[in-house]
């Protein structure tokens, strides 16, 4: 366990090792599908002459997409498995590039944050409700962004009792293989059924959802996306009411937000940091 993190590294979900996985199937399109993502909701065409700090980098598909559209990156996350899988991908893409950097470190560990400077961007999707302290992390986020920067975070959408089984189901899956096991044996064959009769009730061609996934989700792929759901644990969702009174507090405005398609998933969240009044 580390002491800043609460929740000890064997009851918490392998993210590294599911982006390990995914990775093999990093392309051209789904980088692509990355860089519209980032700039569809950033509302911008480039990043050129800006700092993109990724927090929790996972796969580090983001940071490549960040560099792809220009910006100086710097990318980080807790679990050394996904580090190596940014490092991977920047050997394949950047090789030797000195304005792509890569460390481990955690965004619960405030000296870090505070070490690491300020960026124009700060990316923090999926992340910070994974930490075992979302609010401590949310809170260290905003010291990393600079004024009059931007702050583009997903985090779960609390949905009561419906998070609340949810948080039983990974709390399952995260205890052992026993618990991995059911949970895959009963979860994945419903996730595919469950998808399979919404598709045949609305009259589309199931096929057209694992077709179609990347270029509507970020250029994830489905079934690593239903992996990391059915795992990702620590998990603390939040009404997205509180992360904006929260950020508002700080002093930032709401630029745009997005609710998850079915209630259940990422609310999306950007926020800029206003420029304080010179006195
Ligand atoms: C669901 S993945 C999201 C990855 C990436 N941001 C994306 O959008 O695809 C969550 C990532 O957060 C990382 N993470 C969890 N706790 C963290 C912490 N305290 N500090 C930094 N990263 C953390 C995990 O290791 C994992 O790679």
């Amino acid at each position: 366990m580390n002491g800043r993190e609460g929740i000890p590294n064997a009851d918490r979900f392998a993210f590294g090792k599911n982006w390990r996985s995914f990775l093999s199937v990093v392309d051209e399109e789904r980088i692509r599908d990355a860089q519209t993502s980032l700039c569809d909701f950033l509302g911008l065409e480039s990043l050129a002459g800006m700092r993109f700090l990724d927090v929790g980098s996972g796969s580090g598909l983001f940071s490549l997409a960040a560099r792809r559209l220009g910006a100086e990156v710097h990318s980080f996350d807790y679990d050394p498995e996904s580090v190596k899988c940014a490092e991977d991908l920047k050997r394949r893409y950047f090789p030797d590039d000195p304005d792509w950097r890569i460390e481990q470190g955690s965004v619960l560990d405030r000296d870090f944050m505070e070490n690491l400077g300020q960026f124009d961007v700060c990316y923090a999707w999926g992340v910070l409700h994974h930490t075992g302290s979302l609010w401590q992390a949310l809170s260290n986020v905003h010291v990393a962004v600079v004024e009059g920067g931007l702050l583009f975070v997903g985090i779960y959408n609390d949905q009561d009792v419906v998070s609340a089984i949810w948080e039983r189901i990974k709390r399952t899956y995260c205890s052992g293989e026993l618990g991995r096991t059911i949970c895959t044996a009963v979860f994945y064959p419903a996730f595919f059924l469950s998808g399979l009769v919404i598709d045949v009730l609305h009259l589309r061609n199931p096929a057209r959802r694992y077709k179609e996934h990347k270029r509507r989700h970020r250029g994830m792929s489905l079934v690593h996306d239903w992996k990391d759901w059915l795992g990702g644990y620590p998990y603390e969702p939040a009404r997205p009411q509180r992360v904006i009174s929260f950020f508002e507090n700080l002093g930032y405005t709401l630029s745009k937000f997005k609710r998850p398609e079915y209630g259940f998933g990422n609310n999306e969240f950007l926020l800029k940091k206003e420029k304080r009044e010179a006195r």
